[in-house]
């Protein structure tokens, strides 16, 4: 990964998990990023749910006193060399278990049953047939009905004390229940779509054998964390640096519903902005949630550290120190500022537990780029608990503007890395009316929600055309968009013909020598989703 540079610089610290008094589930990860999906499954089914790595000790689940634990899904077999396992006393604390796919082979294989080897496997949906009444199913479950199957290996014989409730022609125990230990486990994944009843499985897990209330709101996040800082907090001086996303958004308009005009905001507008985005930052912190704001128009002293400067590197650089001073100055007048709002979320917490079994570690990953040093701040952070879907939901109803709450990633070094040579103030003012246009016809045609990042590309080359009867040698932008989970892959967004065809059209109608468009077709890898 590259380095990051100005609003985005990071370090990292190990954090405590934090401890409260809800119903709360803890879903073992075993490093395939199932557990992720299972976490927010277990939230939208209004149970507060934590992901923990799969070192994790009898002992210390017990502190957590959980209500529920779900062992989520792996590597294909529990036969595979150095393949994680759990620490087997979790089974005697009598908190409820669930085990899914990986999960439930694993409950076979440490409570004495037995796990197939080079089974035939199964991958997409599978047909389930009911073989005995069953505690998870829901009762309108049909007799068979498909399930959404990943694995290899299987359990063929459960341990005893276990009943096989479900069955499908790759896995003879697709469903093992012991009600007595309250221990279940499934096959198949139940927090896809692609299992209808995975979601009342789910349910009547948490709800029904281990009885816990379906009463978490994530809105209660909202009463929680303002209850909460206003006790950290006291009458001190809280800072946010806001740079127009989503996250440090949403948790200013938070801290600020919580200590009201104790807390000051520092938007740093470095010229580099898509269009209209400082107006509406502005508009929206200041007029819309009367949040005292420090608009720090810097536009110009951005333009004079990137003069001549091309090498992209080179311009993250000067744009990342160009950052800190602006930050430093405006931020010196707060002296009696203690606190620093950081829009950390969940998944920035986590690091998976590897496929491999190496010990996972809980981080936090903090953007404290432009600090003084002599300025010594405790983190405030808000939405430490949540997932990005989660974040937006409390953005919306924090009172946020469907345009912030659903903006895309937007890189630190903004449209300085999306210039292809010099970065001047009138290439940035072309390259905001292509860019605008790119993700205007992209809301227009509804494809804005499918599509991760879209924007333009200002390349410094020029190439010939025609317009009318005049001879042109002006520059192509280049179209980027890309789907994808988060970031670290991507795909090329297959727009339709028609609409790249509207862009295209619009832009070099409306966007002054701008004579060409292209549309980049690289994936990521090979290709970054930014162009520098
Ligand atoms: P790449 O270009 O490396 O980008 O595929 C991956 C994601 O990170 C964003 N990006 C940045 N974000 N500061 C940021 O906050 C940066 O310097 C930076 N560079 C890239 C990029 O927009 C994409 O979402």
């Amino acid at each position: 990964m590259r380095t990051i540079h100005g609003p985005d610089l990071r370090f990292t610290s190990l954090s405590q998990p934090q401890h409260h008094d809800r119903p709360t589930v803890l879903v073992v990860d075993f490093g395939a990023q199932y557990a992720q999906l299972i976490a927010r499954r277990v939230r939208e089914l209004k149970v507060y749910s934590e992901i923990v790595p799969h070192r994790i000790t009898a002992a210390e689940v017990a502190e957590r006193k959980p209500s529920a634990i779900i062992l989520s899904g792996g590597p294909k077999s529990v036969h595979v060399e150095g393949a994680p396992s759990l620490d087997p006393a979790i089974y005697e604390l009598g908190v409820p278990v669930l085990g899914i796919c990986y999960g439930a082979q694993l409950i076979g294989q440490q409570l004495g049953g037995v796990v197939g080897r080079g089974m035939q496997g199964e991958y997409g949906r599978a047909r389930m047939t009911r073989t005995g009444p069953s505690l998870l199913l829901p009762d309108d479950a049909p007799e068979e009905h498909d399930v959404w199957m990943s694995h290899f290996d299987g359990v063929t014989e459960a341990p005893d004390g276990f009943t096989v409730t479900a069955t499908t022609p790759g896995a003879p125990v697709a469903m093992l229940e012991n009600d007595e230990r309250r221990i279940y486990g499934v096959q198949f994944h139940p927090e896809v779509v692609h299992s209808p009843y995975g979601m009342a499985v789910m349910a009547r897990f948490l709800h029904e054998r281990a009885g816990i209330p379906n009463d978490w709101e994530m809105s209660s996040v909202i009463d929680e964390q303002v209850a909460e800082i206003r006790e950290r907090v006291g009458s001190d001086r809280v800072i946010c640096g806001l740079s127009g996303g989503v996250d440090s958004s949403v948790a200013a308009a938070l801290v600020h519903q919580a200590i009201g005009h104790q807390l000051t905001c520092i938007y740093v507008d470095t010229g580099l902005m898509r269009k209209g985005e400082s107006d509406q930052v502005v508009e929206t912190f200041r007029r819309n949630l009367g949040i005292e704001l420090i608009h720090v128009d810097a536009g110009e002293r951005f333009f004079a550290a990137l003069e001549g400067v091309t090498e992209p590197e080179a311009k993250r650089k000067a744009i990342g120190e160009q950052f800190i001073r602006v930050f430093e100055e405006n931020t010196g007048g707060l002296t009696d500022a203690k606190w620093l709002v950081q829009g950390t979320l969940y998944p920035d917490l986590i690091e998976s537990g590897g496929t491999d079994g190496t010990a996972s570690v809980i981080k936090s990953h903090h953007n404290v780029g432009g600090l003084p040093d002599d300025m010594s701040l405790e983190l405030i952070e808000p939405l430490r608990e949540l997932f990005k879907d989660e974040v937006r939901k409390l953005g919306a109803e924090l009172g946020l503007p469907d345009e912030m709450v659903w903006r895309q990633p937007f890189p630190g070094p903004g449209l300085g890395v999306r210039i292809i040579g010099e970065v001047t103030p009138e290439r940035v003012a072309l390259l905001q009316e292509a860019d605008a246009i790119v993700r205007e016809e992209l809301r227009l045609a509804g494809l804005e929600r499918e599509i991760w990042q879209s924007f333009a590309v200002l390349a410094d080359i020029r190439s010939v055309g025609v317009m009318g009867d005049e001879r042109t040698y002006g520059h192509p932008i280049i179209i980027r968009a890309v789907t994808s989970d988060d970031a670290m892959t991507a795909d090329w967004a297959r727009i339709p013909y028609d609409v790249l065809e509207t862009m295209s059209q619009r832009i070099i109608n409306e966007v002054p020598g701008i004579n060409r468009v292209a549309y980049d077709i690289t994936s990521k890898p090979p290709g970054t989703i930014e162009w520098e």
